[in-house]
């Protein structure tokens, strides 16, 4: 893969982090790149009604933004690849009133790309901040708004994936169970007809939900499924930030979240993209699971900073 030297703000091993606008380094690189990816993990800026530091759209604009996107990372993936896509949640400016404009976005992307929603999961975040502050803290008239949702997305209906690349541990009922080796078979209320042998193998852990609860540990993959939250600030990348002055990335995910899809949805030398890589948590999560990465951030002070994650690796 080759990109002009002046966008190039830092690299690895595995991976190249590009500074530049997504949609024009992208298409510059897309004769290269045509057909390769095996999975763009992203999240882009949110549509939020009070500008974050990075430049987001709003309304209508944001939505064919977005939906743009769609025809020139379709083409960018494998037979088998996949597009997995984070979307924040936004709310009516002035009004205790949610917005669908997340949603109306992650269909219109869909619909421009002819892609299949393979998979829809949501990230429950339950360290986030109660927002927004004026209905639920001041007002009291709304519940904190604590997850975003993910959708898992793809021009066809079996793209690469493996559910046993991401068990999760046994609960310890189930873990009895298996102990135990004896199960109340039958009729269910549900009418699902469960027999004695059901369940009583193991499978070297349990088929994790498509709810997904992160901890603030770094290293607890693939235990990361289970509940916790993004509060971490004294990893690398933090404590980097902080002892030179800069501010880390506002909309940094955990990157356990990463981990998961990037379990899910590859195997080790697959190439995986992501377009509004922001600190590059994916670019990370690639690293640790020898996945060959690139990341395109539009800010080049986001884009620099995120070497730090790749200095002990
Ligand atoms: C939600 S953040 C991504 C955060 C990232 N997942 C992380 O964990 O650090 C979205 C990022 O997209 C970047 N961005 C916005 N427009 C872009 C564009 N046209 N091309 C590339 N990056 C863009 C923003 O600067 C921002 O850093």
């Amino acid at each position: 893969m080759t990109t002009r030297d002046e966008e190039v703000s830092y690299f690895t091993a595995q991976g190249v982090a590009v500074v530049g606008k997504s949609e024009e380094v992208l298409k510059r690189l897309s004769a290269n790149l045509s057909g390769r990816v095996q999975l763009v993990f992203t999240s882009p800026p949110f549509p939020l009604n009070r500008k974050k530091k990075y430049n987001n759209l709003q309304g209508d604009a944001y939505k064919h933004w977005l939906a743009d996107y769609a025809p020139l990372l379709t083409s960018l993936l494998t037979p088998t690849g996949a597009i997995v896509m984070e979307v924040g949640n936004a709310w009516e400016p002035g009004e205790p009133v949610m917005s669908t404009l997340a949603l109306e976005a992650l269909f219109a992307f869909k619909e421009k790309g002819h892609l299949k929603l393979c998979q829809e999961f949501i990230w429950h975040n339950p360290a986030k901040l109660p927002t927004p502050a004026q209905w639920v803290t001041v007002e009291r008239i709304r519940v904190k708004d604590s997850f975003t949702r993910l959708w898992w997305m793809s021009p066809v209906s079996r793209p690469k994936a493996d559910n046993r690349n991401v068990l999760v541990p046994y609960s310890a009922s189930m873990t009895s169970l298996l102990r135990r080796q004896r199960y109340n078979s039958g009729r269910r209320p549900s009418e699902h007809q469960i027999g004695a042998e059901s369940f009583l193998s193991n499978n070297g852990g349990a088929i994790p939900p498509s709810l997904l609860s992160i901890p603030q540990e770094e290293e607890s993959f693939p235990e990361s499924v289970l509940i916790g939250s993004n509060t971490s600030s004294n990893d690398p990348y933090s404590l980097y930030c902080r002892a030179h002055g800069l501010s880390p990335h506002p909309a940094r995910m955990p990157r356990q979240l990463a981990d998961f899809f990037i379990a899910l949805c590859t195997d080790a030398g697959d190439l995986v993209l992501d377009p509004f890589a922001g600190s590059n948590t994916t670019g990370e999560a690639c690293e640790r699971a020898g996945r060959p990465w690139l990341a395109v951030e539009a800010n080049a002070e986001y884009a620099s900073a995120g070497a730090s994650r790749f200095r002990k690796l």
